[in-house]
């Protein structure tokens, strides 16, 4: 079974309740495996066929358990080459961490990323929230067409 793997972090719950829509999308997509995490080990990156990063903005940074977790990814040679992935999180202002991850991701890790990030200012409102199953299942599907070809 094809692996969809979710991994994000969130303090006040905003991007929480992306992470879960994202993950309510992707589970319409009938054939892949959708796993939600809040923490992870580099090793299980390399077993998805594809991942979404989640993570809010503070201090227009993305945070120590998320930098933690690609510097450990990078250290171990983890290859994440090809894989699709796609970034997500909540923000107030300038909303920079989203962006610093496709960024990672795709220069560091040359994953086949889908750009841009979806980024929702504070508490997501229903069409943010639909945003959010949208992305969660164009993911799926095109790692289901990719499977078929
Ligand atoms: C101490 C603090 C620092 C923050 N710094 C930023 C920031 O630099 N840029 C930004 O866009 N939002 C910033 N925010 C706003 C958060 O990104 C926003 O509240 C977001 O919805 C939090 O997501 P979460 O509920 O998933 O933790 C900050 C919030 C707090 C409390």
């Amino acid at each position: 079974m094809l692996k969809l793997l979710i991994v994000y972090y969130s303090q006040t719950g905003n991007t929480e309740k992306m992470a879960r829509a994202i993950e309510e999308g992707a589970k319409s997509v009938v054939g892949i495996d959708v796993d939600v995490k809040y923490f992870v080990r580099p090793e299980e990156l390399a077993e998805a066929d594809a991942i979404i990063f989640g993570m809010p903005t503070y201090y227009h940074d993305i945070g120590m358990d998320m930098k933690n977790l690609l510097e450990g990814a990078s250290k171990e040679e983890i290859n994440l080459k090809g894989k699709v992935g796609a970034a997500f999180g909540s923000y107030g202002w300038s909303g920079e961490a989203p962006n610093m991850l496709l960024e990672i991701m795709k220069n560091r890790f040359q994953m086949d990323v889908m750009e841009p990030a979806l980024r929702i200012k504070y508490n997501p409102d229903k069409n943010g929230l639909e945003e959010c199953r949208k992305l969660g299942k164009t993911v799926a599907e095109k790692i289901l067409k990719t499977s078929l070809t």
